[in-house]
């Protein structure tokens, strides 16, 4: 059993589901907080610190254990970052197709012209899944350090059996060898391979790739999009996932408004991602629907040079809206989930309380976790970051910086600053 206490304020949502409209805003705030934690690292109390309640609360249920208490030096906790969406199993980089954006080429352009998604797919397709392992783990520890204990990580660079299931493999690696929490996604529906056409590849995806993998992701994922896969290939490609007992997640309306969101409320999805294009009637499916998150990605429209997605109307909406990085080699190359708030603020107008929602309890609820993760509050998993600010709006405020003193998942200290 451990006490962390002396936290200046503690800032989260509270929910076991996602939250959406104008509950994006309610967040309880904790002055003199302290957090008890089980020896399974879930929070057995939390609230102000009055030392005999939460000790109280604790002895109920066992016999007088032990409790190590923990000083938290007045810092202030929020829960840990909960990245809905990474494409950070890949190999190599395409910093040149960087350049050409900021030049004035646009991603679609880029890829005609052989770039693009099959770009990392050529160096994917020449790395062992080992040394795509040791790549990613670099990023995937950067993003604890910065505060992200849950992250999504799709495969979607191999485009075959073998180099999907290498990638996927990867993505176990990093959940067993780091101390990253890892949600996996199958997205062999990225992009067509050189040397066959787009009906035989949608067919090679539900006869071949997905009975051989499905067992290695929780989620299936299609990039649904012009000039990737249409609507009627996401569906047939999505019911396949279905029938093996995957869940769907889908890249909707990032480059045109080709009716991904409305596919995603139909399919069930639990989120539909991107939606810089995302039409009226989409965003009406989006907050009508049963659990699927509108997940959004602004530091993809900023590395791209496109609008941000209209944050905004979606909250207003009243649809459940997350973010995420998206960290891929392509069109998002960052694992900072405190960049992606400030983006949210700056770029999307949103407020800091929906930022922490949206950062947090929704990409939990986006990843089917949201009864367990996303928010401090009793059996909840005990991941959270202490940061050396004072007040929750100074996170977005501190552009591109960070003030993390110590990551915390499942109780242990397993970032930056250890305490005691
Ligand atoms: O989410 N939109 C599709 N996939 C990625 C980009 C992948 C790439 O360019 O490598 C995205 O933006
Ligand atoms: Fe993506």
């Amino acid at each position: 059993m451990r006490l962390f206490y002396n936290i200046r304020t503690l800032y989260t949502p509270l929910g076991r589901t996602a939250l959406r409209g104008g509950k994006m805003r309610e967040i309880a705030e904790i002055d003199n907080a302290a957090i008890l934690v089980g020896d399974d690292g879930r929070i057995v109390n939390i609230g102000p610190f009055v030392e005999e309640e939460l000790h109280l609360a604790a002895f109920k249920t066992e016999e007088q254990l032990p409790i190590e208490t923990i000083d938290c030096r007045g810092l202030v906790a929020l829960p840990g970052f909960v990245d809905s969406h990474t494409h950070c199993v890949f190999a190599g980089e395409r910093s040149k197709e960087f350049t050409m954006r900021a030049e004035g080429r646009s991603y679609q352009e880029i890829a005609r012209m052989g770039g693009g998604i099959r770009e990392s797919v050529r160096q994917v397709r020449e790395a062992s899944s080992e040394e795509i392992f040791q790549h990613s783990k670099r990023f995937v520890e950067r993003a604890l350090a910065l505060g992200t204990t849950l992250m999504e990580i799709k495969s979607g660079y191999g485009l075959s059996t073998e180099d999907e299931r290498k990638l996927l493999q990867a993505a176990s690696q990093i959940a067993e060898e780091t101390a990253m929490e890892v949600v996996t996604t199958y997205l062999g529906a990225h992009a067509v391979p050189n040397g066959i056409s787009q009906s035989e590849y949608v067919r090679e995806v539900c006869t071949n790739q997905l009975p051989a993998l499905h067992s290695m992701a929780e989620f299936c994922d299609v990039f649904m999009d012009e000039g990737y896969f249409t609507k009627e290939e996401t569906i047939e490609i999505c019911t396949a996932a279905k029938k093996l007992g995957m869940k769907i997640r889908l890249h909707a309306d990032e480059l045109a408004e080709t009716n991904g969101a409305q596919t995603a409320v139909e399919l069930g999805a639990f989120s539909a991602d991107h939606l810089l294009k995302v039409s009226d009637a989409g965003i009406v499916a989006l907050a009508k629907s049963e659990h699927t998150v509108a997940t959004l990605l602004p530091m993809t429209a900023l590395s791209l040079r496109t609008p941000y997605a209209p944050a905004r109307k979606l909250i207003d909406g009243g649809c459940a809206v997350a973010i995420a990085t998206d960290c891929n080699p392509g069109s998002s190359m960052s694992e900072n989930m405190q960049f992606v708030f400030t983006l949210a603020v700056i770029g999307m107008q949103m407020s800091p309380e929906e930022a922490l929602t949206a950062a947090t309890l929704n990409g939990a609820a986006a990843l089917d976790r949201a009864e367990t993760h996303g928010s401090l509050e009793r059996n909840k998993v005990a991941d959270f970051v202490l940061y050396d600010i004072p007040r929750l709006e100074y996170l977005p405020y501190h552009i591109a910086m960070s003030d993390v003193v110590s990551v915390i998942k499942h109780g242990e200290v397993v970032a930056g600053e250890r305490l005691s």
